[in-house]
């Protein structure tokens, strides 16, 4: 007899997840582990931000709002996709939610039919292949190598499209890789995409205020208006505000998607926190100096890691945005650690960071392509600056 449901088996656990509890765990029994698994920002939320959700407590904002968020958040949200992405929306065409995550999921549910594809860029954020699973479609992970950016080519994108086709998942920024698409690129998929009009996208712009150097952020509803109508994008304060305890995320969108996600948030969570709510509010709406501070924080970290990963000749695209770095491991694919053992694959060689080093990385087969780690420098630089020295210590002892 079992209460568990048979959909069940065709869900992981997130492998990141997993690893991040790993790495807790060796922590709180005594180890001295140094986590690189992290998925947050390691700041403190702003204090203009913290003092809005004290506020809101003391107000008396304690309450069930809307389901699809209150009126001056949503036209926050409004203002802020005006503003940064100059894309427009209507009030009916935005829900705010307990994270993107949550977005994310809700619009998989609503709109994927059983049987239905979803292409996934491979590498991808752990959580997507599941939950177009849960929702009865199937993934469809296409590869997109580190010759190409980790970054999905008009051509594979044009192939991996069948009539099956329901919705493309965009992440740009991306996580693991890091890897941001310029305006011309979103613009020769949108050219595909525009020949395919059942296809939907989800855009996934979480970590648009992470980028480095030069790089631009630009949204596909952005570059390809033409697409805007069959775009679902989703953002947050989680990683731009170092909110992600507060469970705050949004999208905007086909009002009827919306409508729909707006109908599933009814009948699961009622609305995200009224508290939390109050606190996006600010973020959005007022001083944006830490978000660019903390941007050059984690340029600079991003440096610090990819020059130690590099001498260990575990190679790493410069990533665009996000903080994580994807380390090509290859290199020590076969080679024997000092207990004998041979790392055959990417999950051994995290594995062997793991036992060796006391570093804790996560195997890139949980994202969709190997042999690859990823890497959170979302660490304070000595910690990072230690793991790149253990790391190459490490390495150097494999034969
Ligand atoms: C690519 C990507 N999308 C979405 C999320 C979830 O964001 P939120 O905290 O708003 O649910 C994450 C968090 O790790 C992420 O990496």
């Amino acid at each position: 007899m079992t209460l568990v449901a048979s959909r069940m088996a065709r869900v992981q656990p997130s492998a990141s997840g997993m690893a991040a509890m790993r790495a807790r765990q060796l922590i709180a029994a005594g180890h001295d582990i140094i986590s690189l698994t992290v998925g947050e920002p390691d700041f403190d939320t702003p204090d203009h931000i913290r003092a809005a959700g004290e506020a809101a407590i003391r107000n008396g904002q304690t309450r069930y709002t809307n389901v699809d968020g209150i009126p001056a958040l949503k036209q926050a949200v409004a203002r802020k996709f005006l503003r940064e992405n100059g894309l427009s929306y209507e009030n009916n065409q935005i829900v705010v939610a307990s994270g993107a995550k949550q977005v994310i999921f809700n619009a998989f549910l609503a709109s994927v039919d059983p049987g239905d594809e979803v292409i996934i860029p491979a590498p991808y954020w752990v959580s997507y292949p599941d939950m177009v699973r849960l929702a009865g479609g199937e993934p469809v992970e296409v590869k997109c190598p580190a010759a190409d950016g980790f970054k999905l080519t008009p051509e594979r994108l044009e192939a991996a499209i069948t009539p099956r086709t329901k919705l493309l998942v965009l992440n740009s920024p991306g996580n693991p890789s890091g890897a941001v698409y310029t305006r011309d690129e979103l613009k020769a998929l949108g050219e595909v995409l525009l020949q395919h009009e059942r296809v939907g996208i989800v855009s996934d712009e979480i970590y648009e205020h992470i980028t480095f150097g030069n790089v631009r952020f630009e949204s596909i509803a952005a570059a390809e208006p033409r697409l805007a109508n069959r775009t679902l994008v989703v953002n947050g304060v989680s990683k731009a505000y170092a909110m992600t305890g507060w469970r705050i995320g949004y999208g905007a969108g086909p009002a009827d998607l919306i409508k729909e996600i707006v109908k599933l948030q009814s009948q699961s969570t009622s609305s995200a926190s009224s508290i939390s709510q109050a606190a996006a509010l600010a973020a959005l709406e007022g001083p944006q100096d830490e978000v660019h501070r903390n941007c050059s924080v984690f340029e600079r970290r991003m440096k610090i890691i990819r020059a130690a990963l590099n001498e260990a000749g575990l190679f790493c695209e410069e990533p665009g945005g996000a903080f994580y770095v994807y380390a090509d491991c290859s290199a020590y694919i076969g080679k024997k650690r000092p207990d004998g053992r041979v790392i055959e694959t990417d999950t051994d060689f995290a594995e062997y960071l793991l036992d060796e080093a006391k570093v804790a990385v996560i195997a890139g087969t949980a994202y969709g392509l190997s042999p690859f780690v990823r890497l959170s420098f979302a660490v304070a630089d000595d910690r990072l600056a230690e793991a790149g020295s253990r790391i190459l210590s490490a390495c150097r002892k494999l034969a």
